[in-house]
């Protein structure tokens, strides 16, 4: 949500932070824009759309920079117009600021500003800053006393970067609840970024910042600080991932490539964590804390989207497999009703990014309640992997794709990790153990398989691209799947999709299926697979087109569905892995059929850092 770059050095300015925006374009991509110092003072630039449009923008009029800072935006505060794009600037045009996050008290800043003679240009609350900072700045201060200034008068959550003619060759970056880091380059160049995509190209060392920090970059190094006033040292740490893994590699589009990747995802999230011998899991974030995990008597997880619904699926296992009760609670509600916590209560957040707001925010609510934290999470060095007390990191490597995938699988299998763990110490026997183990090391080479359906998959994308709703329906640990496949659905190719418990169908969606309602059913045989058949049947009989995705020949089915995905069989809880991948495959090839962004569809966001 909103990408953040700057650059001090001695280069030009302008390709690395075009490059860098284009590395975070998938945070949001309804406008973007740079500030340059250019010795003549602050030069911006900013248009709506995508980033091309911008560099088309300077590259019809460019200037020369070795300073700038510039910003990829997902409108929260008015329409995604220029006006409305960042950097936003001082009345002189002298300081350029960007901005991700929202400003809560922007209301009564404004008032009093305007009340102090300033106009606004935009509708944004981001405006306010830049105008604080300039009625704040004393003669003769630095630029960062001046912000830090106005950072001390603002409520809400920020990530920003602030450049200044009248103290140039400087950037002041801070945070409160949105992510930034500071890339450490070679020969006197200093990056920061949003995330470590933006910096990557230049430098593998970053400095992660803490809620309430803010550093200054100049050629000569940085320094850190902490709002209260003291120098702060945040150590710096080292990105392990190489540059492939931001680049499409020959696919057409990051969503495929990152589909295709799930077979070596999943032997990531898994390496070094199976103990083959004792049928047991070693979860090493887990256990350098010497926390009792077997003690804790329940466990509520918190999450949004995508990662909500592994959450339900880590629901199933862990009350099924590791008999502890858990519930999943939408991060976004959780926060603002007053939930019943009993000790030993663990509470679980799952994300891909680690910096979704809602989640955030859900887990400091469990915090303060005194709860034990937890993280599945696939970001490393993010937000909630830092402010939880313990976790475990996917390994997904980056997801670029605003749509998940691969994090998905991964966090079903980080979830079934757990419950393995969990379970051997709650009376799991070791041949169940051994048996998981198994069949979780099998997981890999069965994605293989399944991701050989792909051409299958394409056509029949063919067949159903012009479908108006889609209904997705399955039972048991496929009833996630299911929402999840109308979700990946909605999201790229924007078709109305709804993901439903089979059963629960007759209950009210079945109103409305006929031919023209094509409907994905989950009917791997697992325990209750012959129930599945029974909702299959009931929509046969009112003319639904009907796709299985069966992991045997399912005799039972022929003649009563339209179309028979199979894909191997493995254990009931790690069934949704295999599942999954179709749905997304389905998913990604309706989009590309109907012309939509796949990576970049209207109105979402990759990490969203508001609430
Ligand atoms: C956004 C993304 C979704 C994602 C959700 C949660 O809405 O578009 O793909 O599932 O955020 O993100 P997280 O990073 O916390 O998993």
């Amino acid at each position: 949500m909103c990408g953040i770059v700057g650059y001090v050095g001695p280069r030009e300015a302008t390709p690395i932070l075009l490059a860098g925006l284009k590395r975070l374009e998938y945070r949001g991509y309804d406008s973007a824009g740079v500030a340059l110092l250019n010795g003549n003072g602050v030069e911006v630039t900013k248009r709506p759309g995508k980033i091309r449009v911008l560099e088309e923008a300077i590259d019809a009029a460019p200037s020369s920079a070795t300073c700038g800072i510039a910003h990829t935006r997902w409108a929260t505060h008015g329409e995604p117009n220029e006006p409305n794009a960042h950097p936003h600037t001082s009345p002189d045009g002298d300081i350029a600021l960007v901005h991700n996050g929202i400003i809560e008290n922007s209301d009564v800043l404004k008032a009093q500003l305007i009340s102090e003679g300033y106009d606004f240009r935009s509708d944004t609350d981001t405006e306010v800053v830049v105008h604080l900072i300039d009625y704040l700045w004393q003669d003769g201060e630095p630029l960062e006393e001046a912000v830090a200034a106005a950072l001390r008068q603002i409520e809400g959550a920020y990530g920003i970067a602030v450049v200044s003619s009248r103290d140039p060759n400087k950037i002041v970056v801070a945070r409160h609840g949105s992510p930034l880091l500071i890339g450490v380059g070679q020969d006197g160049e200093m990056l920061a970024g949003s995330d470590a995509a933006a910096v990557i190209e230049r430098t593998r060392d970053v400095v992660y910042l803490d809620d309430g920090d803010y550093a200054v970059l100049t050629p000569d190094g940085y320094r850190t600080y902490h709002l209260e006033g003291h120098e702060v040292d945040r150590g710096v740490h080292e990105v392990t991932w190489d540059l492939d893994s931001i680049e499409k590699g020959g696919y057409e589009h990051f969503m495929l490539k990152e589909i295709f990747e799930q077979p070596s995802s999943i032997a990531d999230v898994m390496r070094g964590r199976l103990l083959e011998d004792d049928g047991d899991a070693r979860l090493g974030g887990i256990q350098a804390h010497q926390f009792d995990l077997g003690r804790v008597q329940r466990i509520v997880i918190t999450a949004c989207g995508t990662s909500w619904h592994a959450g339900l699926v880590g629901e199933y296992m862990l009350e099924d497999l590791a008999g502890i009760p858990v519930s999943v609670e939408y991060a976004s509600e959780f926060r603002y009703r007053n939930p019943v916590l009993e000790d030993g209560t663990l509470a679980l957040a799952i994300s891909q990014s680690g910096e979704t707001a809602d989640t955030l925010a859900a887990l400091k609510e469990a915090e303060q309640r005194g709860l034990k934290t937890m993280g599945i999470v696939n970001a490393v060095g993010s937000t909630i992997a830092r402010q939880t007390d313990f976790g475990v990191y996917l390994h997904a490597g980056p997801e670029i794709g605003v749509a998940s995938t691969k994090a998905f699988t991964s966090q079903l299998v980080a979830l079934a990790l757990v419950t393995l763990y969990l379970g051997r110490r709650r009376g799991m026997s070791a041949v169940q153990g051994h048996e998981i183990v198994q069949h979780l090391q099998a997981l890999p080479g069965q994605i293989e398989e399944v991701l050989k359906l792909n051409d299958e998959l394409e056509d029949l994308a063919r067949s159903y691209k012009d479908a108006q709703n889609f209904l997705y329906l399955g039972r048991g640990y496929q009833f996630p799947v299911a929402l999840e496949g109308a979700l990946k659905l909605k999201e790229v190719s924007y078709i109305h999709a709804e993901g439903y418990p089979a059963a629960e169908m007759k209950h009210g969606p079945i109103a409305l299926i006929d031919e023209d309602m094509p409907v994905v059913v989950l009917a791997p045989r697992d325990p209750i697979y012959q129930k599945v058949v029974s909702n299959i049947e009931e929509v046969k009989a009112r003319a639904g087109r009907i796709i299985a995705v069966v992991s045997d020949d399912a005799p039972e089915l022929q003649g009563k569905v339209d179309h028979m995905i199979k894909v191997p069989h493995t254990l009931p809880h790690l069934l949704p892995v295999l599942t999954t991948i179709p749905l997304q495959l389905l998913a990604y090839h309706v989009a590309v059929m109907r012309g939509a962004d796949v990576d970049q569809p209207r109105n979402l966001a990759k990490s969203v850092t508001v609430e």
